[in-house]
């Protein structure tokens, strides 16, 4: 796994080309910091990818993955658009100088509020998840004599091979207008008889962590069906085909993640390919990659407290985050690597079980894994944990969530703050 980390003359890790041992020390722990030329790199592979196809496509990064004034500013500066799935993510992209027309507004139950909040800036498309909305958004651009940009979501049936909790594209799922029964269509004839609704294309997703290409093919194949239906039938011509996010990344040895270019190349292919047998014009190519744009430019910085060891029992180390800053390994099972900050490379000789500091059992954040001996007051890189373990964090326990950094070009900066004692009861009131 040498390829997945750096070291520096010293042996330690080094992140951005950064010291991990000087950032736990000059930001304190736990810290997450991200690479940020690894983002922009992801970023720039899928744009290198559809340029090399000579295609017209956009790249909205699915913000849910890391939402901060800072990246939504990178994603801007790579020209990039995003999407976002709340009042809250919108707020903060506006407040980063994001421009509003490159962002779309996902969402399956977005409320009154948070859609006349989007038509009120100007969002560049709403993406429709299900009838209550068309209804919800109508009445609003009738209240406020406006008219917008939208989508349909679809779920097109199908099922990407994922956690379950990852699934989306399947019949039974809480997203999006059902292909199979007509409720796509149904909402599509809607749309297209509101006046003040633009229907620029429709959209899709499948799941994520996905790590074949199989499901977005088959997506492909379903979505361009149901345009050459709409073809036919209505003569509808989209502008755009969104076909989501979900490319998995490397987490551990076990996980063979595809490159952006595969990913693209096949993507790219197979909507010619069905473009061509239904006589359709290519449509341009959305797609919404979150997890794979800053996953693996994330690390977790951890200091090594207590550690308890029982004959005959793995031992368990404990470190000062956990589940409140990570989310996943409870959630989802998701299984990560870590590597010892000052000496990496060091032969292991220990096996342990990597624990939080959180009051439940099922705070573990590595069921199994391998180490040189360590010592309290070390520190312990939990790597590619750049997507969802921030942006899913809580203050269980009223822990204070961590401080996270960019770094890049050998400067390391705060870009959220760590959170205090005084900002953890910052909303409670004294009950009189
Ligand atoms: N587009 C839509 C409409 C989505 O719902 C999602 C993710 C994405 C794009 C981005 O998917 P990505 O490229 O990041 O896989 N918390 C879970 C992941 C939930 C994903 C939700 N939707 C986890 O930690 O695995």
């Amino acid at each position: 796994m040498n390829d997945y980390y750096q070291t520096n003359t010293k042996g330690h890790l080094t992140i951005g080309g950064m010291d991990a041992l000087d950032l736990a020390k000059n930001f304190g722990t736990p810290l997450m910091v991200y690479d940020v030329a690894q983002i922009r790199k992801q970023f720039q592979s899928f744009q290198q990818a559809f340029n090399q196809q000579k295609v017209a496509y956009a790249i909205s990064y699915a913000s849910k993955a890391f939402t901060a004034i800072a990246i939504y500013q990178v994603i801007n500066q790579l020209g990039g658009k995003i999407d976002v799935v709340s009042g809250g993510e919108l707020y903060t992209a506006l407040k980063a100088g994001f421009p509003p027309a490159k962002i779309s507004f996902h969402g399956n139950n977005k409320t009154k509020a948070e859609l006349l909040f989007a038509v009120q800036k100007h969002v560049g498309v709403i993406i429709l998840d299900n009838f209550y909305e068309i209804a919800l958004l109508s009445q609003i651009l009738n209240e406020t004599q406006s008219k917008a940009l939208v989508m349909l979501r679809v779920t097109p049936g199908v099922t990407a091979h994922t956690h379950e909790y990852d699934q989306t594209g399947q019949e039974d799922s809480k997203f999006g207008f059902d292909v199979n029964s007509g409720q796509a269509e149904q909402a599509f004839l809607q749309v297209q008889a509101n006046k003040k609704m633009k229907l620029i294309g429709i959209h899709s997703h499948i799941g994520s962590q996905i790590l074949e290409t199989v499901g977005f093919k088959l997506e492909i194949q379903k979505l361009m069906e149901l345009l050459n239906q709409w073809a036919e039938k209505y003569n509808y011509q989209p502008q755009v085909l969104n076909l989501g996010g979900g490319f998995g990344i490397r987490y551990t040895a076990k996980d063979q993640a595809l490159t952006s270019k595969i990913f693209v190349d096949e993507i790219v292919k197979t909507v010619r390919n069905y473009a061509h047998e239904f006589h359709l014009k290519i449509p341009e190519i959305w797609i919404e990659p979150g997890r794979s744009i800053v996953g693996n430019a994330g690390y977790s910085l951890y200091t090594v407290g207590s550690e308890k060891k029982v004959p005959g029992l793995l031992p368990y180390l404990a470190v000062d985050g956990g589940m409140g800053d990570n989310i996943r390994p409870a959630l989802y099972q998701a299984d990560y690597e870590a590597l010892l900050a000052r000496c990496p490379k060091e032969k292991p000789t220990e096996t342990v079980r990597l624990v939080g500091r959180y009051c439940e059992s099922g705070d573990i954040l590595i069921k199994k894994l391998s180490l040189p001996p360590t010592k309290p007051g070390d520190i312990i890189a939990m790597l590619a944990t750049g997507a969802y373990g921030y942006s899913m964090a809580s203050n269980y326990n009223r822990v204070p969530r961590p401080a996270v950094i960019f770094v890049e070009n050998g400067k390391a900066q705060e870009v959220i703050k760590r959170e205090t004692y005084a900002d953890l009861i910052s909303h409670d009131c004294f009950y009189q």
